[in-house]
């Protein structure tokens, strides 16, 4: 095709070009004696992203999907209890892998586009007078629905009720997008990936674990599995004892740890509140353009939308895989799709990473090109003109504020 395409999913995301030149690097020897020097700054800084203090980061060569399990395997044993909420294709994965791997899950079943209420988890942490739950799993973004859970909400509940469990959250479309605070809201394990807010390749899963986690691994370790044990691959505790020298248990994703060393610049650079703040606005903009064409978010209230996945109903007359094919055939413009239970109902763009208000309203021309061609009734122009409309009330763009 002639010029550029558009990438409008939420995740893999835009990679700046500072970040691509980053990994254009020679190949090289990951045990050498300086490197250490490179990874140790990498690793602290993680942490600031994470918000963390008291907590670590490890990197382990994966995907998301590879963190999630990172944070059951380390901390859980088959039959353990764990309390969950299902309100999208991604909160749904993570809770069957919690059964595959012989949990003993109690999910919240949602409705999707709904967010689970504080009150769903509070009514069966309440009950669990014994405390055999052991760990509550919370998706701070639903990509599939664009849909948020407050975890800090989550966290004072279960503080007001007492409950030991630990608290983990898939951060994976929210990392280094949506505000996350580790160590304020008490989270045990936090799971993110490269490849969405990071702005980089798949090809990493990104993961915090608080203090306390990282103590009782060091001694389920031990308990379980012997000297010569710990969980095979994701081992959290063989992975930071060799963390803590600079090195890695196994050979390290090079290339991509020094594509994150600049995306771990760039957000310090942006500074993480500008971050957030940008993500906010641009997500804002979408809305006010779904709004514009006279469409609805999956997100059913507005308390819970997401700033880095925006869901659009097309409603039960039209079909959003058509929507999606038009643009990426006839223009280039690649949108998510619906997944699981909103296959066809809904089509996602995705507004997080490196992104500014100009590459948002390509997408946005983009799907009002599509929606024209599959037949949507709005009027042309009325999403982008809105999103116009709003970006030229607020401040400065993205590409000043971040120069
Ligand atoms: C919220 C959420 N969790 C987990 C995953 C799975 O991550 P990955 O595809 O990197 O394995 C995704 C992927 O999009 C996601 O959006």
């Amino acid at each position: 095709m002639i010029g550029n395409r558009t990438l409008a999913v939420p995740g893999p995301t835009n990679m700046p070009p500072r970040i691509a030149s980053a990994m254009a690097v020679p190949l090289e020897d990951h045990r050498a004696p300086d490197m250490a020097d490179f990874i140790l700054p990498l690793l602290a800084d993680l942490k600031q992203i994470f918000r963390t203090q008291t907590g670590t980061v490890l990197v382990f060569p994966g995907s998301g999907t590879g963190g999630w399990e990172a944070a059951l395997r380390n901390t859980l044993d088959a039959g353990d209890r764990v309390l969950g909420a299902s309100f999208g294709q991604f909160s749904m994965l993570w809770m069957d892998m919690c059964r595959q791997l012989g949990l003993n899950a109690t999910t919240i079943e949602c409705n999707w586009g709904d967010a689970p209420t504080i009150d769903a988890y509070r009514r069966v942490l309440e009950a669990d007078k014994s405390h055999s739950i052991k760990a509550v799993l919370v998706c701070q973004n639903e990509t599939a629905t664009g849909v948020t859970t407050d975890v800090a909400a989550i966290r004072r509940m279960m503080d007001d009720l007492g409950h030991p469990a630990m608290l983990f959250v898939d951060g994976v479309s929210s990392i280094a997008a949506i505000e996350f605070n580790m160590d304020a809201w008490g989270v045990d394990i936090a799971v993110a990936g490269s490849q969405k807010g990071f702005m980089m390749p798949t090809g990493l899963a990104i993961v915090g674990v608080s203090e306390r986690v990282m103590q009782n691994v060091q001694e389920r370790t031990g308990r379980i599995y012997g000297r010569s044990g710990g969980c095979g691959y994701w081992d959290f505790a063989t992975m930071a004892e060799a963390n803590s020298t600079g090195y890695f248990p196994y050979t390290p994703a090079m290339t991509l740890l020094h594509g994150l060393r600049e995306s771990v610049d760039m957000l310090q650079e942006e500074g993480l509140d500008n971050v957030f703040a940008r993500h906010n606005r641009l997500a804002e903009g979408v809305r006010r353009a779904v709004h514009g064409w006279g469409l609805r978010p999956c997100a059913t209230d507005p308390a819970t939308v997401s700033d880095t996945v925006t869901a659009i109903v097309v409603g039960d007359r039209h079909d959003a895989n058509a929507v999606i094919r038009s643009a990426y055939r006839n223009y280039g413009v690649s949108f998510g799709g619906g997944l699981g239970a909103v296959t066809g109902k809904v089509f996602r763009i995705g507004h997080l990473g490196w992104l500014n208000e100009t590459m948002v309203l390509q997408a946005l021309g983009g799907a009002e090109l599509a929606m024209r061609d599959v037949g949507i009734a709005f009027e042309p122009g009325s999403g982008v003109g809105a999103a116009v409309t709003y970006f030229t009330e607020q401040q400065a763009t993205s590409l000043m504020a971040a120069e």
